[in-house]
């Protein structure tokens, strides 16, 4: 259960609404949305805030521009693609605070809305300064958080602007991320497997000491399995994987040992002779990778072993793709695991944004899963147990 307020709990008819969405969608070279998941998650608040007869203020950053105006970080094709999904009006303004914006949010119109431009085009954003929330927050008179994917960023337009606005509230789409994962961690149906894959162990040690409380099962895939199989001795040959860390994947599999908790690792690898889409391909044992290869994913039976946890599972969350999935040739292993969580239909499958959905997306295998989160970092954190800045500002219910 969500602990804080939501748009339903305040009244919107002739008010004017301040929306922190995330619309940090991918963009091809020709400034192409790629992805427009994140656009289309946070539509069911934005037509019930416009049905409610308030005017709508969207406020989001895109990509990482260094706090000055940048046209290639224009949210100019997510304001465009708004239009096209919304009945409503939709314009861009030039920038997010100043008076021209000002201006435009005092004549907006119930049922219209207005999209500010870039938050990051100013370094208050990403500073959380007082003066540019305010600027924020004169703008409307109630405040509604539906950025989950921002959530884990303590920033001017996720946090700092609530303390110059009330209410501030919860949208759909922040809700219902929150409670998927919160219910998958908390009170999971048995067995609960997390699939963990991705480049970097480092990035995942929390994730894996926390899950190792909850979980039954850990399955271990992608460049990371590299660093823990070199931590039981096993050479790895060219493999990317992280000298500095094997130490503490060994306390990681120690601590699973210790909770009694399963910690599966690959067994065998799908091999290239080097980093490319036209290498050469073949298979090793995990144990006896050839000193001139190195590993690109998961290998055949692995596939298999994980597949038949994933087949009882009947909660599952998974972060990070079990291979280069990006490269045709090893992409068959994230694909299996998508495959084996979607032949399960008792399952809870969570995929936590980032990769590992983007993945699912360009095989068209998205409809397999539960709940795809639109947050990739925010989703880690709350994995992670951390309280997500975003969320805690809002108003308790
Ligand atoms: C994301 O894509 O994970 C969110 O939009 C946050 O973006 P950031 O990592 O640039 O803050």
């Amino acid at each position: 259960m969500l602990q804080k307020k939501t748009v339903e709990d305040v009244s919107l008819p002739g008010k004017k609404v301040l929306m922190r969405v995330d619309f940090n969608v991918p963009l091809d070279a020709a400034l192409d949305i790629t992805d427009d998941s994140r656009i289309r998650a946070a539509l069911p608040t934005i037509q019930y805030i416009l049905d409610q007869g308030a005017a709508l203020i969207l406020m989001s950053h895109l990509g990482r521009p260094k706090g000055e105006p940048d046209p290639a970080f224009s949210l100019k094709p997510a304001a465009a693609r708004l239009a096209e999904l919304v009945t409503a009006p939709v314009t861009l303004a030039p920038d997010c605070v100043g008076e021209q914006v000002a201006a435009a949010a005092a004549a907006l119109r119930p049922g219209a809305i207005l999209m500010l431009e870039n938050l990051r085009f100013h370094s208050g954003e990403k500073k959380n300064d007082p003066e540019f929330a305010k600027q924020l927050a004169a703008l409307a008179d109630i405040y509604v958080n539906d950025a989950f994917g921002a959530a884990h960023r303590a920033h001017a337009s996720t946090d700092g602007v609530t303390r110059h606005m009330s209410p501030c509230v919860a949208g759909f789409l922040m809700k219902k991320e929150i409670e998927y994962l919160e219910n998958a961690i908390a009170n999971p149906q048995r067995p609960f497997v997390a699939v963990l894959g991705g480049v970097k162990v480092s990035d995942k040690i929390m994730v894996i000491e926390r899950l190792l409380d909850r979980v039954d099962t850990l399955l271990i895939g992608g460049a990371m399995a590299y660093t823990f199989l070199k931590s039981m001795g096993h050479e790895m040959g060219q493999s990317k994987l992280e000298p500095d860390f094997v130490d503490e994947a060994a306390r990681l599999m120690a601590l699973a040992r210790d909770k009694g908790k399963q910690l599966m690792l690959p067994v065998d690898l799908i091999t290239a002779d080097r980093f490319a889409e036209d290498a050469d391909v073949g298979y090793a044992d995990a144990q006896s990778m050839p000193a001139d290869r190195m590993g690109m994913g998961i290998g055949p039976r692995t596939i298999e072993a994980y597949s038949k946890v994933i087949a009882d599972a009947r909660t599952l969350v998974w972060n990070g793709p079990m291979g280069v999935f990006e490269m045709k040739a090893f992409a068959e292993g994230t694909r299996a695991i998508a495959a084996a969580i979607g032949d399960n239909a008792q399952c809870t499958s969570i995929i936590c944004g980032g990769d590992s959905a983007a993945a699912v997306k360009i095989m068209g295998l998205d409809g397999n899963f539960t709940h795809i989160s639109t947050g990739g970092g925010a989703s880690l954190e709350m994995l992670e147990g951390k309280v997500l800045p975003g969320l805690a500002a809002l108003d308790d219910a």
